[in-house]
This record gives C-alpha cells, sequence and structure tokens, in this order.
C-alpha cells in the first residue's frame, strides 16, 4: 500500500540485506516459512507515525489491524513516548515478588477504577495468552481453596481464542490452530459459538430465541458440578473473524454462571480499553465478570504487560496465613479445610469449629491466627 506520502528511500541495498537477513534467522508466528522465503519480499518497518506504519523505503501504510490490535492511540504517541523515557530514567523493572513498585501500584489503582465493578484486584504478567493462563489457573485453585475440589474443568466456545500457551490453547476452540495440540491440551465443555451469520445449530436469528444461549445454559447445568469457570471473548470474537455475539447473548451465560457457582472469565485483550465502544465490552451487557483478562491495549502497545483482575471474593479465597508455603497466587489457607464461599461474601464461610490454618499448621498448631496474619 505504497502511498503518495513517501518520505525517503533508502539505498545501498540495506532493505534487501535486512530481508535477507530476516529470513535466516526470523520465524514468524502463524505465518507458512516456506511461503514467507518465496519471492514476494517483505515489508520491513522501520518508524511508525499515528496510524501509519513507514517501512525502511520510506513507503507508508495504514496501520489498519493497529499492530493487531495492540497500538489503539497509533504509533509514537507523545504523551507515551514521554511517559515510557521518564520511567527509563528512573528505572526499567524491579521484580513484584516481595516488592511493590511505583507504576504498578499507580497502574493498578487506574485498572481498578476504569474496569468493571466488582473487579478490585491485579495480577499482573506480559502477554494476553498469560493472562488467561494465568486466570485459568486461579479459578482452578480458588475452588479447590473454596471447598470445590471436583470443579476442575474450564468451559469455552467453538471458535474461540485465547491465546498461545498451552493452557490458553487448551481452551481455545479454532481447530486448524489448536487441533494439533490436542493430546496437551485439557479437555474443555465445548459450547457453540454464537454465530448469527453461520449458525451452528443451523437457525437464523430472526426466529432462533437465542437458542445458542439455551444450548450453552444447558451444557453449563449439564457440568456444573465439574466446571471451575467458563471463559468467553465478550461481544465480539476476534480470531475467529470478528464474530459479533447477538445482543443478550453474554448476560444469559454469565447469569448462568453465577447461578450454577461457575467463575466467569472475561477475555477482553481484544476488545479491552474501548475497542468496542465502552472501555471493557461486558459492561455493554450488565455483566460483572470474576475474573477480567486485559492486554494489547493496556499499554497501548507499547510494552509487553497484561494483567488479570479479580473481584474481592476470589481474592479472599487466597488470603491467608503468611506461613503458608502452598499456592502460585498467594498462601491457600483452605488446605483440607472444609469452607464454603457464597457470591457476594468478602471471606469463605468455615464449618463451625474450624479456624483458619496454613498448609504447615497441622496437628500441634499452637494458636488460631491472629489478624496481623491476614496482613500478608
Ligand atoms: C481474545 C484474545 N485473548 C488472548 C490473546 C493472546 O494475546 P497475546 O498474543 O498477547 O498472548 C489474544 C490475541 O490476539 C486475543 O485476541
Amino acid at each position: 500500500m505504497s502511498g503518495p506520502n513517501t518520505t525517503e528511500t533508502n539505498g545501498g541495498g540495506r532493505t534487501a540485506a535486512l530481508v535477507e537477513k530476516d529470513r535466516r534467522y526470523l520465524w514468524h508466528p502463524f505465518t507458512q516459512m516456506q511461503a514467507w522465503m518465496g519471492t514476494e519480499e517483505p515489508v520491513v518497518i522501520e518508524r511508525g507515525e499515528g496510524h501509519w506504519l513507514i517501512d525502511t523505503e520510506g513507503r507508508r501504510y495504514l496501520d489498519g489491524v493497529s499492530s493487531l490490535w495492540c497500538n489503539i492511540h497509533g504509533h509514537r504517541v507523545e504523551a507515551i513516548d514521554r511517559a515510557v523515557s521518564e520511567q527509563l530514567k528512573r528505572i526499567a523493572h524491579s521484580t513484584m515478588l516481595g516488592l511493590a513498585s511505583v507504576p504498578s501500584i499507580e497502574l493498578a489503582e487506574k485498572l481498578v477504577s476504569v474496569a468493571p465493578a466488582g473487579l478490585t484486584r491485579v495480577f499482573y504478567s506480559d502477554a494476553g495468552a498469560t493472562a488467561v493462563e494465568a486466570a485459568i489457573k486461579i479459578a482452578f485453585q480458588y475452588q479447590r481453596q473454596t471447598g470445590n475440589p471436583s470443579r476442575t474443568r474450564f468451559a469455552a466456545l467453538s471458535l474461540a481464542y485465547h491465546g498461545d500457551t498451552v493452557g490458553s490453547v487448551s481452551v481455545g476452540g479454532i481447530e486448524p490452530m489448536h487441533g494439533m495440540f490436542d493430546p496437551l491440551r485439557f479437555e474443555t465443555v465445548r459450547l457453540p459459538a454464537p454465530y448469527c451469520y453461520r449458525c451452528p445449530l443451523g437457525m437464523s436469528p430472526d426466529t432462533c430465541k437465542l437458542a445458542c444461549a439455551d444450548r450453552a445454559v444447558a451444557l453449563l447445568e449439564e457440568h456444573a458440578a465439574t466446571l471451575a469457570a467458563l471463559i468467553i471473548e465478550p461481544l465480539v470474537m476476534g480470531a475467529a473473524g470478528m464474530i459479533i455475539q447477538p445482543p443478550g447473548y453474554l448476560k444469559l451465560v454469565a447469569y448462568a454462571c453465577r447461578r450454577l457457582g461457575i467463575l466467569f472469565i472475561a477475555d477482553e485483550v481484544a476488545t479491552g480499553f474501548g475497542r468496542t465502544g465502552t472501555m471493557f465490552a461486558c459492561t455493554q451487557e450488565g455483566v460483572r465478570p470474576d475474573l477480567l483478562c486485559a492486554a494489547k491495549g493496556i499499554t497501548g502497545g507499547y510494552l509487553p504487560l497484561a494483567a488479570t483482575l479479580a473481584t474481592e471474593a476470589v481474592f479472599a479465597a487466597f488470603f491467608g496465613n503468611p506461613r503458608g508455603r502452598e499456592g502460585l497466587f498467594a498462601r491457600p489457607y483452605l488446605h483440607r479445610q472444609p469452607a464454603r464461599m457464597r457470591r457476594g461474601d468478602r471471606e469463605p464461610r468455615f464449618a463451625r469449629g474450624v479456624h483458619r490454618r496454613s498448609p504447615g499448621e497441622g496437628r500441634g498448631a499452637r494458636r488460631a491466627p491472629r489478624p496481623a496474619d491476614r496482613a500478608a
């Protein structure tokens, strides 16, 4: 898409040399590399300006996919450039393990302020797939720590895309992308995609009365006893081909999850940060997820950063004795303890006579934890 605004040329064969090295050293995602090595030279991007990409020959291309749904404000956005370089003058990275940091605190507060109501906790990672991976593991661990160890499975839509790590591939439903990994994938309860144009139930949107939602709810009901969570791309299934869910669908499945004790994970990696007209898509259906995955637009595509947001009720199930050792996200204090959480509870309900104790505190535990234990 060579435009009239060609700004510079790149003589001396630099582009050809870069292409040669690209072909020698690189492995591009979702790309048949044999075709990539073919006769057509790839475009080599060197700069960006607003919504334009500029290649090594000075040719300009409209970044119509906003660098795969990431650069939602465009490229070289002055305020973001400035913020990143100001931060680099202080420090590029410090660990979250055992340390707090200024930007992580400030961003978490900001995220909570714009997130759908009820999401109050932020767990950071570095890609959409890792945000999904974290949500899956949090949901699994949450169910175990709230007295539901049989809830180990996940429901997801056919044609879903949630990333390319093994957990996110397991809940993915685009068979040409994901089918190859079947032996590695955990089993998922597959709900029919709400795909009106090519309805998997063979119905028409004018007369179906959201039959796909009824079918999804029936499957959720059938498998509720073993389901930890449903994961869904709210409103728009991006990688499947921008499939727009019919109005009312999301609300129906979300309400079913709530009724059945299945956590609702909104994968807003693609739809988040204004992509569908509201900050997050699920609010358009009045849906309040238990977990929400955000990435891509979270940094305007500038940096690899992602976040998994959780409700206080989910967080509370991980909130325990600092001496406990188990658990990736925090120290579970419900290990082998009967406890229940109901929607709206901020803390688990314990069976009478059972006190909180960490996995390390077995027989001979001397005392019930003091409030200070909970300040971890
Ligand atoms: C809905 C959704 N979830 C997860 C991902 C994975 O994000 P990432 O490529 O940052 O791992 C994507 C990527 O396109 C996506 O569209």
